[in-house]
């Protein structure tokens, strides 16, 4: 049986990992400071993994942490990406020698993958060519950029370096139900607004373009990624489709049959319309078979049952 890390494991994606893990027969061992996740997001499965309360910017904790696993899928971040701006100190500590720790730790260790999973939107900068594909220039603009893209940075010098096998994603917006879902994001905030029969508002022109992964698709894409052959290697993982903020505001009024009316407010005079753009994840499908299931249709559908429901 395999044994897995998953660091950050009590947080939005890493609560639903932990249990898609395990019911994939893993052994499961999460190690989170619980800075945002909680226990409770592990509730029904704690008797069946071990969690370890541990920080990893601290190098004791994350080599307990790691001892005695075959592979490590490393979430744990500053992933709030104005309390990253407001304190890039906290951001440095815990996204870039966080990162370096987790990989110091693996070394003698015959650790079989290591996963880090970055953001596509944060890390490209100013768009020169698209479909975008890795070979883009990286060029982050925020402190959650920098220090994400920093931590993936170590993740290809210890590949170098040292030969750990390390893999990045630089994956899309996440959505869809987990333990540790947060009404946070733009499709988790659509949905409620509609089911309250509240209005929805769209900052800026709407015609923003964005990408979105459904939260199983992409943990499905960890594990087939995980158990591959692949190392060294960065890549962009995200749904199919592309879609504009005023197309999705109408499905999600459409999925959820709500009467909610869409406004449109204007943006901060600082803050720049960004529209987005096309990522490419061709890569991902040749070297891993990278292949999301659900469409963003299907994909809010359980979503909102699951915020209906429970
Ligand atoms: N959610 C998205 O749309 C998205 C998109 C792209 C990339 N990501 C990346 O995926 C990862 C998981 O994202 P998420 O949405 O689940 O975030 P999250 O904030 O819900 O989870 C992060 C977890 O890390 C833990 N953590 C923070 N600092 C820690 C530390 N020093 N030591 C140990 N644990 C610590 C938090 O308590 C939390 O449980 C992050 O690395 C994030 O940057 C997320």
């Amino acid at each position: 049986m395999s044994k897995i890390l998953i660091t950050g494991g009590a947080g939005y994606i890493g609560s639903l990992a932990a249990r898609k893990f395990l019911e994939d027969g893993y052994e499961v061992r999460v190690l989170d400071n619980f800075l945002y996740g909680s226990r409770d997001n592990l509730e029904q499965i704690r008797d069946d993994i071990e969690i370890f309360e541990g920080d990893i910017r601290n190098i004791e904790d994350t080599k307990k942490a790691v001892e005695g696993v075959d592979k490590v899928l490393h979430l744990a971040a500053i992933s709030s990406i104005p309390l990253c701006s407001k304190d890039p100190d906290l951001a440095i500590d815990t996204n870039i020698k966080g990162t370096k720790n987790v990989l110091e730790a693996c070394l003698d260790k015959n650790i079989e993958k290591i996963l880090y999973a970055n953001g596509a939107a944060g890390i490209y900068g100013k768009i020169v060519e698209t479909p975008v594909t890795e070979k883009h220039p990286a060029k982050p603009v925020s402190s959650y950029g920098v220090t994400k893209y920093g931590g993936e940075l170590f993740m290809s010098a210890y590949y170098e370096t040292h030969g750990l096998p390390t893999i990045t994603f630089r994956q899309s917006n996440v959505y869809g139900p987990s333990p540790g879902m947060k009404i946070n994001s733009v499709i988790q905030i659509f949905v409620n607004k509609c089911l309250k029969n509240e209005k929805i508002e769209i900052f800026g022109s709407g015609n923003q373009i964005r990408n979105f992964i459904f939260i199983e698709d992409l943990i499905d894409a960890y594990k087939k990624a995980l158990e591959s052959n692949v190392k060294g290697e960065v890549f962009n993982v995200g749904g199919f489709e592309n879609i504009s903020i005023n197309d999705l505001a109408e499905l999600i009024v459409k999925v959820t049959g709500s009467n909610t009316e869409i406004s449109h407010k204007e943006m901060n005079r600082e803050e720049i319309e960004n529209l987005g753009f096309k990522l490419s994840f061709e890569k991902a499908e040749k070297m891993f078979g990278f292949k999301p299931k659900h469409s963003l249709e299907e994909g809010i559908r359980k979503l909102v049952e699951y915020m209906k429901n429970g």
